[in-house]
């Protein structure tokens, strides 16, 4: 691999280290919000959760929903906690109690040191009730909401500055989904309508929610026809099933991820070329994750309206890990425009976080990849260019055995090169050429070890040097993160 310092081919965008909480299982209710738990604080907040979201290093939490806010009342989440109503919520059959709502989750990001990113309910509701959140998070005062947002405790309006205009509209199982032409106008009527309240927010169209979706791409173009002049971003989402093909296409799922981030990218350049537009839209990837999501379908629909139910809390392994590396990676690479994305979810439901009553909470394998970039892809995405074999996928067709991308902090002069090696059956020696880099000593490589499926964490792992070059054996399945610093 060389390595161009002089080619920085995008800025480490802070906001694709974003996550992604929704009223679902108990990723709210018994993950955030625990106020029996001896860890919980006065608000009940869970501070173990809030010290190891933290150590993750999101930056910003995509907030009420996913398929929930497609049914939600703002409303009912504000004011006395005593007065707000219990309701059935429909999209994942379970009961809301509205304990913990719009404040309650300001509230908790500021202790956790993240942003708020707000999904506005396009399903059963419309532009009105959008630009009337607007009004209660984001005006100062002197109006019927935001005073009473004031009322509510919270004198100074949140400046949430990012939007999504509803949630996977494209989906049957959505609640009030719709063609790609009654949500392509609903958008603009309702971007319209919250930026006569808040001009300055960056607003998210609806993509299509997967590359397995029928309408594909057709949505996409379909929707940005109506609404491409109003919105600054179009979302993309993705799971990865492992169980849903054989390992080394599940491996190689970035190359999906990948696949997906161009295509979006070329149907919303080729809209706004037809618009002789001169903005160019960014993607939010507001949901990606590994999800056994076969399981869940699996299970059939929860039967029985309870508070909080267990609802795919997923117990991931190192592969699974070694696969989120990969995808953060790609992420990375496509810094120039991919401007925001969201882990999905953050605790307990699909999840790097897990909790249970009374016991400290935990680290899931994933958490570990997600940690380690946020905190070392630092600065500048700089161009790399790796020359090796390739391996054939049943999914994906040919990929490259190596993934990986270098970053380079331009303010300690320290490179950060990680890696996937995709093969599932040989390892891979990577030679990494220094010569660009005057000075370079290596200050630390961690190997996650995929192929173990008993080591859950990046362990430190060696390197030999030779004149002008580092060399590394990477471990089939295996990420890894090389710390490079310069003088
Ligand atoms: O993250 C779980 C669900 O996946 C979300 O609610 C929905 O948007 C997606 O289908």
């Amino acid at each position: 691999m060389t390595i161009d310092p002089d080619a920085v081919m995008a800025q480490v965008n802070r906001r694709v280290f974003g996550s992604f909480v929704e009223h679902m299982g108990r990723g709210v209710y018994g993950g955030l919000y625990e106020p029996d738990d001896p860890s919980a604080d006065d608000e009940g907040h869970r501070t173990d959760v809030l010290a190891l979201v933290r150590e993750l290093g999101v930056s910003i939490v995509r907030y009420p929903g996913g398929n929930f806010v497609s049914g939600y009342r703002w409303e009912d989440g504000v004011g006395p906690v005593g007065r707000r109503p219990a309701r059935f919520e429909r999209a994942w059959r379970s009961i809301e109690p509205n304990v913990f709502g719009l404040d309650e989750f300001a509230r908790w990001s500021a202790k956790a040191g993240t942003d708020i990113m707000l999904a506005v309910n396009l399903g059963t509701r419309g532009a009105r009730q959008a630009a009337e959140l607007v009004e209660y998070a984001n005006v100062t005062g002197g109006t019927r909401l935001s005073d009473l947002r004031r009322r509510h405790g919270r004198e100074q309006p949140y400046g949430v500055r990012t939007w999504c205009l509803g949630n996977e509209m494209d989906g049957p199982w959505q609640i009030g989904h719709k063609s790609a032409e009654e949500y392509g106008r609903l958008a603009f009527e309702t971007a319209n309508s919250m930026r006569a309240v808040d001009p300055t927010l960056e607003l998210v169209a609806c993509g299509s929610s997967g590359r397995s979706m029928p309408g594909f791409g057709i949505w996409d173009e379909t929707v940005l026809v109506h609404c491409y002049e109003v919105v600054d971003l179009i979302s993309a989402h993705s799971y990865y099933d492992p169980e849903a093909s054989d390992l080394s296409s599940f491996i190689a799922s970035s190359a999906a991820m990948d696949e997906q981030i161009r295509h979006v990218l070329s149907i919303a350049d080729r809209v706004g070329r037809k618009k002789r537009m001169t903005k160019r839209l960014g993607i939010s990837f507001d949901e990606w994750n590994v999800w056994y999501m076969g399981r869940h379908e699996a299970q059939g629909p929860n039967l029985e309206w309870r508070r909080a139910p267990r609802l795919c809390e997923d117990d991931y392994t190192a592969t699974d890990a070694v696969v989120v590396g990969s995808l953060l990676i790609t992420l990375l690479r496509h810094g120039d425009r991919v401007a925001l994305a969201c882990q999905a979810q953050l605790v307990n439901t699909i999840a790097p976080i897990h909790t249970e009553p009374d016991e400290p909470a935990r680290r899931q394998a994933i958490f570990h990849p997600f940690a380690l970039t946020s905190r070392h892809a630092v600065g500048d995405v700089i161009h790399s260019a790796a020359v090796g074999p390739t391996m054939q996928t049943r999914v994906h067709g040919e990929v490259p055995v190596y993934d990986g991308v270098v970053t380079r902090d331009s303010t300690t002069g320290a490179f950060t090169s990680f890696s996937v090696n995709r093969s599932t059956t040989h390892q891979l020696e990577l030679v990494v050429d220094l010569s660009s880099l005057p000075g370079a000593r290596v200050v630390e490589h961690l190997i996650l070890d995929g192929g173990k499926t008993t080591t859950w964490e990046p362990r430190p792992a060696p390197w030999e040097n030779a004149s002008g070059e580092v060399a590394l054996l990477l471990p089939p399945v295996s990420w890894s993160m090389l710390r490079l610093a310069t003088t």
